[in-house]
């Protein structure tokens, strides 16, 4: 059973390390998180991971870095510019997106309004929310003057840095179509609503791809298009269900409905997962056509297009784009693998049962007691397997608390060192160590000389 409340997950993550709330001893700072010495691991396995499935083991998709502080104009194109602009409004009917402040001084025709006087949708009469009043783009200053010409903003996405650099990667990596270019990095977003924990914060980690493929023969009838964005939903629900394990049952695929999509948008579908407090979203797959090539050759003035050996023509790819959080990933991770049960004594312990592959820490170093006899051989252990694997050596308090303390960090395997390993009263060792199961809790004696190999085969992506 996975975590079925965020509180016991807050406090796991501070207690051990993994994420502390912000400025604590300033008070706090809303919806910002720092991520300690095993956050910060876990997070780079779960992004490893990733680029693993998403690069190493494509052999059409590249890797790129592109800078956060970008070029102002590149969000004009995006649409950012003008969408995330202060006040917003949003039509309950038919969601569309309208500054209000551009609909009272009457730039869509006549002012609609209703009986009590609100603004109304100058599209369909619908009612609209509430203005929202901040800018979701973090704006900073290039230089000691502060104007127009010296502002930029921090990204609120890793895309449109991939978008940009189309045609460096097409031109130095002789790419041909279809072929992705994928990235992770930090975005920033100016989020008024309050987040749950690290689910929605102003700074997150973003893992994206975007998928350049030929244009459709019919735009208003792309099937293969269409067929090919099917095709990475399902790669992406997979590698959440069989590479992070989370759980078939609390994953699911929501389609957007026709009105939730962007102009532009042929087709969005989410991988949500069953949060404590309803199903969220994880990633957002989008089928973003040609949209954005297509604005970056406009403003930038320089046609962002590719040239068709086959029909000698330069054409605008399609795209499509999968949109993951790194961050959100992390949450859902820690959550899922979150357990509560009977550990050896029959009391209750709690676990994280993580993968491998993703567990921050791999192995725990932990000799019977302090004794010196003991030291030795256990160092000599640590020093084995530290090389090859994220390793803890702990020799403090009894063997049974160290075991829940490394259960609930999540720490697959103890190796666990005593006398019969070093000998004693004059007997030699058997230089061997027991191993114990994070999560069956069986234990197995393994000789020294082969440890490392029984390790591998425990250790599978690691
Ligand atoms: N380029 C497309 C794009 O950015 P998005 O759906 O806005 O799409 C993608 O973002 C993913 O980034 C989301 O599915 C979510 O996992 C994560 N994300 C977005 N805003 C976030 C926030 N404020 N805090 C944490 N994660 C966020």
């Amino acid at each position: 059973m996975p975590a079925t409340d965020l509180e016991t997950i807050v406090s796991l993550c501070k207690r051990r390390g993994f994420i502390f709330p912000a400025a604590e001893i300033y008070g706090g700072f809303a919806n910002t998180y720092d991520y300690g010495p095993l956050g910060v691991e876990l997070k780079r396995n779960i992004r490893d991971a990733w680029w693993q499935a998403m690069v190493r083991e494509r052999d059409d998709v590249v890797g790129l870095d592109a800078a956060l502080i970008t070029h102002p104009r590149v969000w004009v194109a995006s649409g950012h510019v003008a969408t995330f602009n202060d006040p917003l409004v949003d039509c309950k009917k038919c969601h569309l997106r309208w500054r209000l402040d551009h609909i009272e001084e009457g730039q869509y025709g006549p002012v609609k309004r209703d009986a009590a006087g609100n603004v109304l949708c100058p599209n369909d009469g619908g009612e609209l929310t509430e203005p929202r009043q901040f800018n979701l783009m973090f704006k900073t200053q290039i230089g000691t003057v502060a104007d127009d010409a010296s502002m930029a903003f921090l990204p609120p996405e890793t895309a449109q840095g991939i978008f940009i650099n189309f045609e460096n990667v097409v031109n130095s990596m002789r790419r041909k179509l279809p072929f992705g270019i994928a990235q992770t990095r930090v975005s920033f977003r100016n989020e008024i609503t309050p987040g749950k924990f690290i689910f929605r914060t102003l700074e997150f980690e973003q893992m994206e791809m975007e998928y350049f493929c030929f244009p459709p023969k019919d735009r208003e009838n792309p099937a293969e298009y269409l067929a090919l964005h099917k095709a990475w939903i399902d790669a992406r629900l997979s590698w959440y269900r069989d590479t992070l394990g989370i759980d078939a049952s609390r994953l699911r695929v929501r389609y957007h409905e026709k009105e939730e999509l962007s102009h532009y948008s042929a087709a969005t579908a989410d991988v949500e997962y069953l949060f404590p407090w309803g199903w969220g979203e994880l990633e957002g797959i989008a089928a973003r056509t040609d949209f954005d090539l297509t604005a970056h050759g406009n403003e930038s003035g320089h046609p962002l297009t590719y040239f068709d050996e086959e029909t000698k023509e330069h054409i605008v790819p399609w795209v499509i784009e999968p949109a993951a959080g790194l961050t959100r990933t992390l949450a859902v991770t820690m959550l899922e693998a979150y357990t509560e049960e009977p550990d050896e004594k029959g009391e209750n312990r709690g676990v994280l049962k993580f993968r491998p592959n993703v567990a921050p820490v791999k192995l725990a170093v932990l000799p019977l007691s302090k004794n010196e006899d003991l030291r030795p051989f256990a160092r000599k252990v640590f020093d084995l397997v530290r090389p090859l694997w994220m390793t803890q050596y702990d020799e403090t308090q009894s063997i049974g608390r160290r075991y829940r303390r490394q259960d609930e960090i999540g720490t697959p395997i103890c190796i666990t060192i005593d006398f019969q390993s070093v000998g004693e009263g004059g007997q030699p060792g058997d230089e061997a160590v027991t191993l114990r199961d994070r999560d069956t809790q069986s234990q197995v004696r393994v000789p020294l000389s082969s440890l490392v190999a029984t390790l591998r085969e425990r250790l599978p992506g690691c």
